[in-house]
């Protein structure tokens, strides 16, 4: 156990892209027993599935040795749908990494802020709600915010916002809600440390620094393609990559999920009222359509 983050098991709330790739750093850098949760049983066996995969893949190039592999492989352990969320209730800390929707989340949080021990650490992935609000959900049933059982409840929540492939990206931002303590941002940041990461921090405002920058920008992508029609996608994707070195195009950072980018864009927008931030009727239109790109295999680009 390391001493900086005194995180003996973690819990892991979700098990899509984000949630998976979380797990998995935290099990093979960190080397912490996970307990990985997800509402759906499929998405869990597809999420172990994906992570064999990557650790296959990371013994044959050499990376790890093939008993690093098995030991980071049997620190994960998955709690089912049938057992709910009390089957996190001894870990140390969670990590949700849940779809971006602050009414689920919220609940989420009233749930783990009755069923986890007083010391836990509570952390969101969120890309881009408010840690101040998520951290009100934690308030137990019955004490007010300022109280000490509520302001000790609400404090423990901070925002911990991995990237996306986890794996492969190497900064963790760190968020502190109005609420968060300083000994629950210490804990976050050395955790995230031990996970191999670098760690920004950020004020709890609209998108952090990340998605304040990144979302406007894939937004813009959307407005040229239509309807402005500046460019076609390749050649708008191809200007960022060949002309400013970007490892892929706006357009196919779509791949992180365009129903996620749309709720973060939507998310600035109602954060901030300025209209800069609107969202694009086509990005709109994707969603509506169901074309979230890599995650159902079409976006802007088809995936196979
Ligand atoms: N999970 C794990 N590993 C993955 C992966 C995934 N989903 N996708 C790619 N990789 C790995 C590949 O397996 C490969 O590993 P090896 O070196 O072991 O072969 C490595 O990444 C490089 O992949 P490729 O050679 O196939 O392709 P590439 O050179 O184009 O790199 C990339 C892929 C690392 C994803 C690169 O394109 C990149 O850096 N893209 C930008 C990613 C980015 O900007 N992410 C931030 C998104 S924003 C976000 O996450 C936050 C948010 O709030 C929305």
């Amino acid at each position: 156990m390391s001493i900086a983050h005194g995180i003996r098991t973690l819990g892991v709330l979700g098990s899509g892209q984000m949630g998976l790739g979380i797990a998995l750093v935290s099990a093979l850098r960190a080397k912490v027993p996970v307990l990985l949760h997800d509402r759906s049983a499929d998405q869990l066996t597809k999420g172990l599935t994906f992570m064999d995969r990557l650790l296959e893949k990371d013994v044959a190039k050499g990376r790890i040795s093939a008993d690093d592999a098995k030991d980071a492989r049997a620190r994960v352990s998955v709690v089912g749908p049938e057992v709910g969320l009390k089957g996190l209730r001894d870990v140390d800390m969670v990590v949700e990494a849940v779809s971006e929707s602050l009414s689920l989340k919220r609940s989420i949080f009233a749930s783990l802020a009755a069923e986890l021990r007083p010391g836990a650490i509570l952390a969101t992935n969120t890309s881009s709600i408010s840690i101040t609000k998520i951290a009100a959900s934690a308030i137990p049933e019955g004490t007010g915010a300022a109280s000490d059982a509520g302001k000790a409840s609400a404090g423990r929540v901070v925002g911990l916002h991995f990237f996306n492939p986890v794996p492969v990206m190497k900064l963790v931002e760190l968020i502190s809600a109005l609420q968060t303590t300083p000994d629950t941002l210490d804990r976050a940041r050395a955790f995230a440390v031990a996970c191999g990461k670098e760690v920004t921090t950020s004020k709890d405002v609209p998108g952090f620094v990340s998605n304040a920058l990144l979302m406007p920008f894939i937004n813009e992508a959307c407005l040229c393609l239509n309807p402005l029609g500046t460019a076609t996608r390749d050649d708008i994707d191809t200007t960022l990559k060949l002309g400013m070195n970007h490892p892929m195009g706006p357009l196919q950072l779509g791949a992180i999920g365009l129903d996620t980018c749309l709720a973060i864009q939507q998310t600035l927008y109602e954060g901030t009222r300025d209209s800069k931030y609107r969202p694009s009727v086509l990005l709109e239109r994707m969603v509506d359509a169901q074309w979230y790109g890599k995650k159902n295999g079409k976006g802007f680009y088809e995936y196979k």
